[in-house]
């Protein structure tokens, strides 16, 4: 087994096997912000990366991507029920987000969570160079620190977590919730996105384990483990320079043309998922257009919502309610070659992605709850020529770092409503300035950026930086 001086552990591979139209087995680039942060960081780098491919069965050998190597673990037909869809996403998932729909509760989830935990824990333990540094991420894998620990002492493990980290009051509801948070414990370093959340944590490792904690060090055993955060970003001059490509400018125009060549056009880009706010900000623009605000012929909308996690059930039913309402807004208000809103569940590539940031004058980003939010931030690196306004929900982890946008409470429907009306009326000089704010502040906190900080505090010897080529 060929071993790597780094690797990094995630329930998604950055790419995961897909049916082809004529049914052949395809490989393409799996959607979300995890990949998207980590795929533009390791480019190049001689890393391993630890993940699930999408299937179930035996695990597929993949090709390096971009001269990463792809390590698989396999999942059964019970782990993928059990662990990713049960435990994982509907029960950690809705409790890390405010509980915006019901968290459920199974031992039999747990013990998936569990046995899959441990999986990864002794691939990567195969893998790992001695000494290596491995670098853990996101809920799923929450155990994996404090099993890879017990495996290989010499190894320095970090762990990051790219969705909320939930108040005490809501992880108290949690039945194996000491576990979890022992479970990270493991690490030397644990990231967060927001100092909100490691402050929850070192609250919840008090209460529930009885050990003295700060918002910064925890002492377990006989180590101690670092808290922080480290809010994740994106490759801000690559989505620059691709917005800046000719091609793309023109596949722009082309695209403002198809639409009727609006006024307006308002973009909103989404996994399907109940915590993005798309309910409510269909209804916001429905409302808007009821009351005479906004004219389908002046401003349209383009919804783009890639189906995610499509056999959990809560998500089954966001997309019926979606594409319900989508029809009725069409239905309604639409005309003959003049759709209301423009509905798209296709993934697309870079390009393409590009393409649209540059079409779109606003750019609708309301999730009830966000660790992050990347779309966000890769709209205002596509605004290469500093105009556009993002309308953005208090409730992303982005908007502490935007401030410059519109800024808005997605519960509060008039408040969003009022919100998408000051970023459509906007004059020219108002934007110019709150895009070139956020903009340089993009450009100074990229994706290398939060590697260096990540990386430099959890090897304080420097030399993994340099073989990131992170350093300067
Ligand atoms: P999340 O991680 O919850 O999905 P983020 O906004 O942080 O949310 O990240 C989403 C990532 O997925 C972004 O990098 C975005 O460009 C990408 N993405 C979203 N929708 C699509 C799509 N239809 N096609 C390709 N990539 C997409
Ligand atoms: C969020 C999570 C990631 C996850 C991504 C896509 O970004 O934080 O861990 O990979 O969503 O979700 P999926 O379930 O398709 O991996």
């Amino acid at each position: 087994m060929r071993q790597s001086s780094l690797v990094v552990v995630a329930n998604r591979l950055p790419i995961d096997d897909s049916v082809a139209p004529d049914g052949a087995c395809e490989w393409r680039r799996s959607p979300g912000g995890l990949v998207s942060a980590l795929h533009a960081l390791l480019r190049h780098t001689p890393a391993t990366w630890v993940g699930w491919a999408g299937g179930t069965g035996p695990a597929p050998a993949l090709p390096d991507v971009d001269g990463v190597r792809m390590h698989t673990v396999a999942l059964t037909a019970d782990d993928l029920r059990d662990h990713y869809e049960g435990f994982s996403n509907a029960t950690l998932w809705p409790l890390y987000h405010d509980s915006v729909e019901q968290p459920e509760y199974h031992r039999r989830w747990w013990e998936a969570y569990q046995r899959v935990n441990q999986r990864f824990a002794e691939s990567t333990a195969d893998v790992a160079e001695p000494g290596a540094v491995v670098w853990v991420q996101d809920y799923h894998l929450q155990l994996v620190p404090g099993l890879l620990r017990a495996l290989r002492p010499d190894l320095r493990i970090g762990f990051f977590l790219h969705v909320p980290f939930p108040p005490p009051e809501l992880f108290m509801q949690l039945p194996r919730r000491a576990e979890l948070l022992r479970g990270m414990l493991g690490a030397d370093l644990i990231g967060f996105q927001r100092s909100q959340a490691a402050h929850n944590f070192a609250q919840l490792v008090a209460k529930v384990l009885d050990v003295p904690a700060t918002d910064r060090r925890i002492a377990v055993d006989d180590r101690v483990v670092r808290i922080g955060a480290f809010p994740v970003s994106i490759d801000t001059a690559e989505m620059a320079a691709l917005a800046a490509r000719p091609d793309v400018a023109d596949r722009a125009s082309l695209l403002r043309r198809d639409l009727g060549s609006p006024e307006q056009v308002i973009l909103s880009v989404d996994r399907m998922d109940y915590t993005k706010g798309i309910e409510q900000r269909l209804k916001a623009y429905s409302e808007l257009i009821a009351g005479g605000h906004v004219k389908v012929r002046d401003t349209v909308l383009v919804q783009v919502a890639v189906p995610s996690r499509e056999r959990v059930g809560q998500y089954q039913i966001l997309r019926e309610r979606v594409e319900r309402e989508v029809g009725r807004i069409n239905g309604e208000f639409g005309r003959v070659g003049e759709p209301a809103i423009h509905y798209l569940t296709q993934p697309f590539d870079r390009a393409e992605l590009a393409a649209l940031y540059r079409v779109a004058d606003v750019m609708a980003v309301t999730p009830l709850r966000d660790g992050m939010n990347l779309v966000a931030k890769e709209y205002v690196a596509a605004r290469v020529d500093d105009t556009g306004a993002l309308l953005l929900s208090e409730f992303a982890g982005a908007a502490a770092e935007l401030p410059q946008a519109y800024l808005v409470n997605p519960h509060d429907l008039e408040g969003l409503k009022q919100g998408l009306l000051s970023a459509l009326r906007a004059g020219p000089d108002d934007l110019g300035e709150r895009m070139r704010a956020m903009r340089t502040h993009l450009h100074r906190h990229d994706i290398r950026a939060w590697a260096r900080s990540y990386l430099s505090a959890l090897d304080d010897s420097g030399s993994l930086l340099t073989r990131l080529g992170a350093a300067d």
